[in-house]
């Protein structure tokens, strides 16, 4: 009876000397796959008490219920962990090459010489992707394109095209937004995921006509217009018209292709020419260019203004005679006045 009472008595005694605890820094890290982590855990004991073993363990469910498996006996752990501890109250532990199946709850177990502690809780690891996703991948212009990442850890993620900030993650695509976009997580162990592509399909812009031989035509040589665009897909569909340099109005379709070749270049093809490029997306016209056999013009200019010329000179010349010589006697009388004035003026001045 005395004993019982004796051992009741002493029971709180030996509890409260002998308390063992086990403190997680942090309960929750979240870290991402291929990546680091250190578990920051402190340890105590009474005074007494000296440590002989320190051992981690991951919970793992077997047969429905969690059970506690020492790192050591897990293959899949092997070379990976590094307790960062001592036998102290140091507990933390390095896990290196994170998995997937790295997830999950872990404890600390420490022996001492007189008993073996056990944390009470618990940690859980989360090993997560970071994944990015464009949706949809390829666009037409205008259309809207939403940006996603992927990822279990609550950390702030700044998305990144062509590794330059993008601060919208859902927009109307232009061309300028096509790149490879990723999602990065900053934090001690910054992390970018897979890039992905956007492909933004826009239809013809900046059409233009190329003349191939400079400005100057001759009648019977051979000339090339190439259309050049801009495009995404590239323009696979051409079309050329030429408006005669007669009737403004009217568009003649000429040909197809990207390049029109005339030859041999003859009047009869001179006028405006413009190139329509196509593209699965749309069409888009070129600004009118001049094509004209060029010396054969300037030469029929120059005969035409000599022989206008000709015409002007025959018709005026007895008028410019008369005019000439009406100047001709009124410039005299004008010379002696002059010369009048002349004379007054250096009188006046001698006087
Ligand atoms: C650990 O134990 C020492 C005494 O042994 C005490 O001073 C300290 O407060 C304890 N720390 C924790 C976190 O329990
Ligand atoms: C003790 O814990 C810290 C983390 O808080 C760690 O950096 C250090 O390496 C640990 N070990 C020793 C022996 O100090
Ligand atoms: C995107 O990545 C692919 C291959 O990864 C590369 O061929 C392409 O040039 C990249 N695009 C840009 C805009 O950097
Ligand atoms: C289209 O032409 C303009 C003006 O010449 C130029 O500034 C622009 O860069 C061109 N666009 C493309 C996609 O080449
Ligand atoms: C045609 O191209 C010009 C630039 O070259 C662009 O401003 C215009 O929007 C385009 N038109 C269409 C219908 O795509
Ligand atoms: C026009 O293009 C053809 C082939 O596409 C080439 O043989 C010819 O020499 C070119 N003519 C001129 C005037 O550039
Ligand atoms: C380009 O020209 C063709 C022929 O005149 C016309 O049918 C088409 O609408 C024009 N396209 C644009 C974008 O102006």
């Amino acid at each position: 009876m005395i004993e019982v009472l004796l051992f009741l008595m002493m029971k709180p005694g030996v509890e409260s000397t002998a308390v063992g605890t086990v403190t997680f820094e942090n309960p929750d890290y979240c870290a991402f796959t291929g990546s680091s982590v250190q578990f920051k855990c402190f340890y105590n004991y009474s005074d007494e008490e000296t440590v002989r073993k320190t051992s981690w363990y991951k919970g793992e469910m077997k047969d429905g219920t969690m059970q506690r498996v020492s790192l050591s006996l897990i293959p899949s752990y092997q070379n990976r962990w590094i307790y960062r501890g001592d036998y102290q109250h140091n507990c933390s532990l390095e896990l290196h090459d994170l998995q997937d199946t790295d997830t999950g709850y872990y404890f600390f177990r420490f022996d001492t010489n007189k008993y073996g502690w056990r944390s009470k809780g618990s940690l859980y690891l989360s090993v997560t992707e970071l994944q990015a996703t464009v949706s949809p991948q390829r666009v037409r212009v205008g259309n809207t394109v939403t940006l996603e990442c992927k990822t279990t850890c609550q950390l702030p993620i700044v998305w990144l095209r062509d590794g330059h900030r993008v601060t919208k993650s859902q927009f109307r695509a232009q061309a300028e937004d096509a790149g490879n976009y990723s999602c990065s997580a900053e934090g001690p162990n910054p992390k970018q995921s897979h890039p992905v592509a956007l492909d933004v399909w826009y239809p013809p812009i900046n059409v233009s006509i190329e003349v191939s031989g400079g400005d100057m035509l001759t009648e019977g040589s051979s000339v090339n217009l190439t259309c050049n665009s801009v495009a995404n897909p590239a323009a696979d569909g051409y079309t050329w018209y030429r408006t005669a340099a007669s009737s403004t109005s009217s568009l003649l379709q000429v040909g197809s292709g990207q390049v029109l070749t005339i030859s041999p270049m003859e009047e009869s093809h001179n006028g405006l020419y413009v190139c329509q490029a196509k593209n699965p997306v749309g069409q888009n016209n070129s600004t009118m260019v001049l094509v004209a056999v060029g010396e054969e013009g300037i030469n029929r200019f120059i005969v035409l203004g000599i022989r206008v010329l000709g015409i002007i000179v025959m018709l005026l010349l007895p008028l410019a005679v008369v005019c000439a010589w009406r100047r001709s006697r009124r410039s005299t009388a004008e010379e002696e006045r002059a010369s009048n004035d002349y004379e007054n003026i250096t009188v006046t001045e001698f006087k």
